[in-house]
């Protein structure tokens, strides 16, 4: 179990973390999901003891990194920027870790059976393309079979097989009943991978909630709507409080009243419809929405599918 109380983390005026609140469970992946800049890497070198928090807490397992007998055997973590000698070959850069942590030299020819890396462990870590270097990484994360892994951004770089390779490790250690923490600026990739996300902009808390109660609230709700009168229902719509939004297709997409409500007042005004659909927003776009008002770099995000 990962625990944050009040985690907070600035650089100088700059708070890239918060007041961050939050708990993560055994036996489930938990996405920690936020856009670029807003504190994830942050947050996670606190947990790993790599940066010292300004105020606040956070516990593996209920104690600090640092005061973990064995950390690696507790907790693994793949970080954003890995520490690894180029000249050493994988291997021996496992072997090294293993000796620090008092763990048995079979163990290293494990883990890197299980990332998939026997050809080249005896290649130097500096000729590692970016996706073989991610399998080193969660390799030397394996490696004291901890029961808490975190992962930060783990599927960057890697191609459409290294992704769904990622996606099932992370699910496998879920079900063995770890504790998987996997950060992602991308909403598309966590909801295929996580059970449950910790949603954070600016380095605050917006919402902890499980990918199904994501895509049943409110604002994942919408009703396209299709008609040859599609100004004149569009004003009827705006007139009652729906806010409405022109697609490119051509249809309305309407939020705020269901279709029942639509089609009822359509009827009232004699408007024909063509088309009266309820419909679930990406959770891409649920994602947007909760974090539009935080991004850091709006002009790198796309607008697509924003609502006004
Ligand atoms: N060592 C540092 N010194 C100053 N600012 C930092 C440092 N590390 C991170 N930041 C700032 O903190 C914010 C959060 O960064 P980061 O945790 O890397 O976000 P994320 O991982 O979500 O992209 C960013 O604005 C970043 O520029
Ligand atoms: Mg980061």
């Amino acid at each position: 179990m990962i625990e944050a109380k009040h985690l907070t983390k600035r650089y100088g005026e700059k708070a890239a973390v918060d007041d961050l609140s939050f708990t993560v469970q055994p036996g489930i992946v938990t996405g920690f999901l936020g856009p670029n800049g807003s504190g994830k890497s942050t947050t996670i070198r606190m947990i790993m003891g790599l940066d010292h928090p300004t105020g606040g807490q956070v516990t593996v397992n209920g104690r600090h990194y640092h005061d973990l007998r064995w950390p690696l055997r507790e907790v693994g973590a793949l970080l954003e920027a890995k520490a690894i000698h180029p000249g050493r070959p994988a291997w021996a850069h496992l072997w090294m870790l293993a000796q620090v942590n008092d763990i048995p030299r079979r163990r290293v020819d494990e883990v890197i059976a299980m990332v998939g890396l026997e050809s080249a462990a005896r290649q130097r870590a500096g000729r590692f393309s970016l996706g073989m270097g991610q399998r080193l990484g969660i390799a030397a994360a394996l490696l004291g079979d901890p029961g808490v892994l975190i992962f930060d951004e783990p599927v960057n770089g890697l191609d459409p097989d290294g992704i769904r390779w990622v996606r099932l490790l992370l699910r496998r250690l879920a079900a063995e009943g770890r504790t998987v923490f996997v950060s992602s600026h991308l909403m598309s990739e966590m909801a295929l991978t996580a059970d449950e996300v910790i949603i954070i902009g600016r380095g605050r808390f917006l919402a902890q909630q499980s990918i199904a109660e994501i895509t049943a609230q409110p604002a994942a709700r919408f009703v396209r709507v299709r008609s040859p009168q599609l100004d004149i229902v569009r004003s009827a719509l705006d007139v009652r409080g729906a806010a409405t939004t022109l697609e490119d297709d051509g249809s309305l997409s309407v939020r705020g009243l269901d279709e029942a409500a639509i089609g009822e007042l359509a009827a009232s005004q004699g408007l024909v419809l063509h088309e009266l659909a309820p419909q679930t927003a990406s959770l891409e776009d649920v994602f947007m929405e909760l974090t539009s008002s935080e991004l850091e770099y709006s002009g790198t995000t796309s607008t697509k599918g924003k609502r006004p």
